[in-house]
């Protein structure tokens, strides 16, 4: 619908923007709970394109993000064995879960070429970011 391009075109504005704003994010990317699937899917990005659009719960740092409804910091990439590799330039990794009504709809995943980038500020910025986005959804 109309609505739905609307949101889209508002969400890769928001990872283009943190892409451009923030050196240290290299990828930034919305993923959304894909109907009653027990999948993410990519619905906006900034960075290079990912082969990894549908990601089932559980799987790597986004799809146990899904499950935990907890912020994942991962400050070195290589140190982690439920991961999934969208690029070998990536060496850290950053997922917030997005809540609406109390709900984890889905998330926002930065990718960082910079080992350990992030701190508690990323964290709280990124949960802002969210209930921001959380708000002009459809
Ligand atoms: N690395 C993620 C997959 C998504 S890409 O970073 C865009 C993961 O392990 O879930």
């Amino acid at each position: 619908s109309e609505k739905e391009l609307s949101v889209d075109h508002r969400l890769n504005e928001v990872c283009a923007l943190l892409k451009k704003e923030i050196t240290y994010y290299n990828w930034v990317g919305f993923y959304f709970k894909n109907g009653d699937k027990k999948e993410l899917k990519l619905r906006a990005f900034a960075g290079e394109p990912t082969d990894h659009t549908i990601i089932p719960f559980g799987k790597g740092i986004c799809g146990q993000v899904a499950e935990s409804n907890q912020n994942f910091s991962v400050p070195d990439v290589k140190a982690q064995d439920n991961y999934i590799a969208c690029s070998i330039n990536v060496k850290a990794e950053i997922v917030i879960p997005l809540f609406v009504n109390g709900e984890n709809i889905g998330q926002i995943d930065i990718d960082s070429h910079t080992i350990d980038p992030f701190t508690k500020k990323d964290e709280d910025f990124l949960e802002f970011v969210n209930a921001e986005v959380a708000k002009i959804l459809n």
